[in-house]
C-alpha cells in the first residue's frame, strides 16, 4: 500500500545520498600506485632542487644549512634561543655542559600580536629585541652579551651559519621589508637600536634542523628532521658532492628541503580536487586541517549534511582547528562527544548521522595527509640509501610539531605508507621535546668550539 511506498522511497532517498557522500569522499582517497607517483615527483624535485642547473625553477629548494655534522657531547657553554615561526614565539636559555648530555632550559613564551606581524620588519624585530632584553632581565642577566640560535622557521638561503637571506615569509607572517634581506643582520641592528645588550655570534637555524640535532644528541643513528605542524618540512642529512651549488665536495651537509612548497610546480596538480583548490585560493597558507572545513562545507551545501543548513561560523576561515580534527578522531570518544565539538563550531541540530559523517570526513582528510607525508618521505630515505651504496638503511628521524604530536592516527598511518613505499629502509621515529631550542643551541655550541679553535 501506501506506506510501503513510502518506505521504498525514503529507502532510495537514502541510497542515492549514500552514492553521493561516497563519491565526494572517494576524490579524497589515493591510491598505492598515486601514492608511488608521488613518491617519485618528490625524489625528481629533489634533485632539481640540488642541481645548479635546475636550482632556479625548483619547487623543493634543498637550502643548505651549513650545519654539517651531528652534536658529539663535547659541546658546551651558555646560550640564549629563539624560536620564531612555531605556534608560540619563544626565548629560552639553554646550558650545555659537555660530557653529560644534560641540557638545562629555561624559557618565556611571548605573544606576537597580529599588526605587529603584519607590519613593517623593524617593528617586527624591536618587539624581539625587547621581548630577548625582557627575558635578560628576567633571569637577571641585564646587559648580558650571549651567544644566540636563531630557530627562525622559514626559508633562508645560507652561505655561512650566522647569515640567512629570507626567500619569503610563510605561515601568515607578512612583515614587510624582510624578504631578500639578512634576518641576523635584522636583528642585530635591532639590538644596536636597543643599546641594551649584546649578542656575541649569531647562528639561523631552521625548525626541522634544530629537531633533528637534539634528536642527534642522544641517537647517533638520527639524520632526518620532520615538522609536521602550523607548517610541514624536512631536513636530513645529504653528501657534499651532490650538493651542487656548494664547490666544497668532501663530507655531509644537513639540506632543508622546504618540502612545503612541493606542488607549486603542478607535481601534485594530479591528485588535487576541488577541495584543496579552494583552499589554495582562500588562504595564504594551506593547512591541510582547511581541507576537512571545505570538504564539510560541500557535503552540507549538498544537502547532505545538517539537512543542509551551512552554519555562519563554518563559513569562517581557519575555524576548523587542527585540536578539533584530532579530538574528533579519537577512538575513545563517544558520537555524543562529537556531537558537542560541532555545536561548538556552530552546528547545532546536528544528527546521529551527521557526526558519523563528520568524523569519516576527518578520517579520509587526515589519513590522505599522512599518506602524502609518508610518500615523501620515503622519496627521502631512499635517497639516503642510495647515496650510500646500500641495500638496507636504518636511520633514525626526529618529529615535532602539533597535528603528529596530538592526532590519534596520523603518525601510524604515515609510518605504514613509508614501510610500505620505501621497504628497504628501517626508520624510527623518535619524538622530540622542546626540539628546535635545544637544537639550536647546540648548534650554536658547536660553531662557537669551532671559532675558538680557529682563533688559537
Ligand atoms: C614552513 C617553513 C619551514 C618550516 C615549516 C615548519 O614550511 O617554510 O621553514 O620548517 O614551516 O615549521
Amino acid at each position: 500500500g501506501k506506506g510501503a511506498a513510502m518506505v521504498t522511497a525514503v529507502a532510495y532517498r537514502l541510497a542515492i545520498q549514500q552514492a553521493e557522500r561516497k563519491l565526494i569522499l572517494d576524490t579524497l582517497r589515493l591510491s598505492r600506485e598515486q601514492l608511488l607517483e608521488v613518491k617519485e615527483r618528490m625524489s625528481d624535485a629533489m634533485l632539481k632542487g640540488l642541481s645548479r642547473q635546475t636550482h632556479q625553477q625548483a619547487s623543493v629548494k634543498m637550502l643548505p644549512s651549513f650545519v654539517r655534522a651531528t652534536p658529539n657531547g663535547t659541546e658546551h657553554g651558555d646560550f640564549l634561543t629563539l624560536d620564531l615561526g612555531g605556534s608560540s614565539f619563544r626565548v629560552l636559555l639553554v646550558r650545555v655542559r659537555a660530557g653529560t648530555k644534560h641540557v638545562e632550559m629555561n624559557q618565556k613564551i611571548y605573544s606576537i600580536p597580529q599588526e605587529i606581524m603584519q607590519g613593517t620588519g623593524e617593528e617586527l624585530f624591536d618587539h624581539i629585541v625587547s621581548s630577548i632584553a625582557d627575558f635578560l632581565e628576567y633571569k637577571g642577566m641585564k646587559g648580558a652579551s650571549l651567544p644566540l640560535g636563531f630557530t627562525f622557521s622559514f626559508p633562508c638561503y645560507q652561505s655561512r651559519l650566522d647569515k640567512g637571506i629570507l626567500l619569503k615569509w610563510t605561515k601568515g607572517f607578512k612583515a614587510s621589508g624582510c624578504e631578500g634581506q639578512d634576518v641576523v643582520k635584522l636583528l642585530k641592528e635591532a639590538v644596536r637600536r636597543r643599546m641594551e645588550f649584546d649578542l656575541s655570534f649569531v647562528a639561523v637555524v631552521n625548525d626541522t634542523v634544530g629537531t633533528m640535532m637534539t634528536c642527534g644528541y642522544e641517537d647517533p643513528q638520527c639524520e632526518m628532521g620532520l615538522i609536521v605542524g602550523t607548517g610541514t618540512n624536512v631536513c636530513y642529512m645529504e653528501e657534499m658532492r651532490n650538493i651542487e651549488r656548494l664547490e666544497d665536495d668532501e663530507g655531509q651537509m644537513c639540506v632543508n628541503m622546504e618540502w612545503g612548497a612541493f606542488g607549486e610546480n603542478g607535481e601534485l596538480d594530479d591528485f588535487c580536487t576541488h577541495f584543496d583548490q579552494t583552499v589554495d585560493e582562500t588562504s595564504s597558507t594551506p593547512g591541510k586541517q582547511r581541507d576537512c572545513e571545505k570538504c564539510l562545507m560541500e557535503l552540507t551545501n549538498k544537502g547532505l549534511l545538517y539537512r543542509g543548513k551551512v552554519s555562519e561560523r563554518l563559513k569562517t576561515h581557519g575555524i576548523f582547528e587542527t585540536k578539533f580534527l584530532s579530538r574528533i578522531e579519537s577512538d575513545r570518544l563517544a558520537m555524543r562527544q562529537v556531537r558537542s565539538i560541532l555545536q561548538h563550531l556552530g552546528l547545532t541540530g546536528s544528527t546521529c548521522d551527521d557526526s558519523v559523517l563528520v568524523k569519516e570526513v576527518c578520517s579520509v582528510v587526515s589519513r590522505r595527509a599522512a599518506q602524502l607525508c609518508g610518500a615523501g618521505l620515503a622519496a627521502v630515505v631512499d635517497k639516503i640509501r642510495e647515496n650510500r651504496n646500500l641495500n638496507h638503511l636504518s636511520i633514525s628521524v626526529g618529529v615535532d610539531g602539533t597535528l603528529y604530536k596530538t592526532h590519534p592516527h596520523f603518525s601510524s598511518i604515515m609510518q605504514e605508507t613509508l614501510q610500505d613505499l620505501a621497504p628497504q629502509c628501517k626508520i624510527l621515529f623518535r619524538k622530540s621535546e622542546d626540539g628546535s631550542g635545544k637544537g639550536a643551541a647546540l648548534i650554536t655550541a658547536v660553531a662557537c668550539r669551532v671559532r675558538q679553535e680557529q682563533s688559537e
